[in-house]
């Protein structure tokens, strides 16, 4: 990517990416961005969308798809969104189906299941003692699926519910949507 960029002449770049971004930030002073990281800072974009925006959106078709009734909302607001013409950052902004269906889609396919910390000083969660230093897996997205806590109960509310686990996110995938 660096090679590339150099072997571009200026003309020819198109502006506003994020490889030229940086780039540019590095050439204008390399104290921002320093030469040593720049492998990473151009790198780490393409990795961390691979593995989360790609699967995702595989997931995000995949639950969409399983919901007849979500996929001609989702359809009739893109139909609708490009009829209006070109896209806009203000268009994009309103769509309540389809963003509905992305946060749904985060929460029943969460690709981030936990998020690894350190604990800096001694405490108990639960009844478990937690030791300064100790590795903690913190599984923020458990909340997303426990019926327990407040709101997953109105939103998984449904005659389907019964079996819990991923029929009970099917219900509420569906309920979600008769909200939004
Ligand atoms: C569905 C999409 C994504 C999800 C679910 C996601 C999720 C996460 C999570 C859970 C963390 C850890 C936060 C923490 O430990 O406190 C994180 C960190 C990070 N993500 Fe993403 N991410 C997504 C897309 C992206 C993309 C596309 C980029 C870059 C273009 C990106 C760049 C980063 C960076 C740089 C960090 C580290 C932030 C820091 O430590 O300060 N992420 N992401």
């Amino acid at each position: 990517m660096i090679r590339d960029y150099r072997d571009r002449s200026p003309a020819s770049r198109d502006g506003g990416t994020l490889v030229e971004d940086i780039m540019e930030a590095h050439d204008r002073d390399p104290s921002l961005v320093a030469a040593n990281d720049l492998v990473a800072a151009l790198t780490g974009p393409y990795v961390a969308g691979l593995d989360t925006v790609a699967n995702t959106l595989a997931s995000l078709v995949y639950a969409v798809l399983k919901h007849p009734a979500v996929l001609e909302r989702v359809r009739a607001e893109a139909d609708a969104l490009f009829a209006r013409g070109a896209l806009t950052d203000e268009a994009i902004s309103d769509l309540p189906s389809i963003n509905g269906a992305v946060l749904e889609t985060l929460r029943l396919y969460p690709i981030a299941v936990a998020q690894p910390r350190v604990a800096n000083r001694d405490f108990e969660y639960a009844g478990y003692p937690i030791r300064e230093g100790e590795p903690v897996y913190c599984a923020v997205t458990h909340a997303g699926a426990d019926e327990a806590l407040p709101g997953q109960g109105q939103r998984g509310a449904s005659p389907a519910n019964g079996d819990g686990g991923r029929q009970r996110g099917n219900a509420m995938i569906e309920s979600y949507w008769s909200l939004a």
